[in-house]
């Protein structure tokens, strides 16, 4: 069982812009059975975790529905509203805590840590991220959402084109806060 963040990124390292957009994303040509495509990905997943941020998009995105299957966490220091379906459980507890019960409902499954990039990195912080999954979107952004700002030391394991996006897998090889 590994905990993957697998997300998608500008080249110069947003995951959204700065007002939480990502028109720049979904307008791109992508093939959903090509590799590392989403589909592929979500079938190995047991658990969700996300930012508050992440969230919102979705629910604003999906106009209010909660199409995810697989029981989510959401960190947040604030109470906010539950989809009317769907298994959401919001909390602030430490990462470790909430790892231990996401691995407990996965039922063997992978881990899926969809963002954002500070959240990655306070798994990676605990040594709690095994891999990392960016497809690169052909588009500079100049500021917004960071992919992971952290130093975190890689390897990278697996490498693909799909249509317009390049895609890497990596390892993480530990971290450094030097
Ligand atoms: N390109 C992609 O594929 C992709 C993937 C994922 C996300 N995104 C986008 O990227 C953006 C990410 O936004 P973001 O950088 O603000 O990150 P985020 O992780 O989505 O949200 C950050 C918020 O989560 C809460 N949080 C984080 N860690 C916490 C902790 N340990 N305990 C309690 N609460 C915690 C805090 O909110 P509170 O104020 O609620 O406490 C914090 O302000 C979003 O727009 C999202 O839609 C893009």
């Amino acid at each position: 069982m590994a905990t993957h963040y697998y997300t998608a990124s500008s080249l110069d390292g947003f995951i959204a812009t700065p007002e939480h957009s990502l028109d720049w994303l979904l307008s791109q040509d992508i093939d959903e059975n090509g590799p590392m495509a989403y589909p592929g990905f979500i079938a190995g997943i047991g658990a969700l975790a996300m930012g508050s941020s992440t969230f919102e998009w979705v629910m604003r995105h999906e106009e209010g529905r909660w199409d995810y299957a697989q029981p989510t966490w959401v960190f947040t220091h604030r109470d906010i509203p539950a989809p009317a379906r769907g298994d959401v459980r919001f909390t602030h507890e430490d990462v470790r805590q909430v790892h231990a019960e996401m691995t407990a409902a996965a039922e063997g499954k992978d881990l899926w840590i969809v963002g954002g990039g500070d959240l990655a990195g306070q798994f990676a912080d605990a040594g709690l991220l095994d891999e990392v999954w960016v497809q690169y979107a052909p588009v500079m952004l100049g500021s917004g959402a960071p992919l992971l700002p952290r130093r975190v030391d890689l390897e990278l394991i697996d490498v693909a084109r799909n249509r317009s996006f390049m895609c890497g897998r990596y390892r993480v090889g530990g971290s450094d806060d030097l």
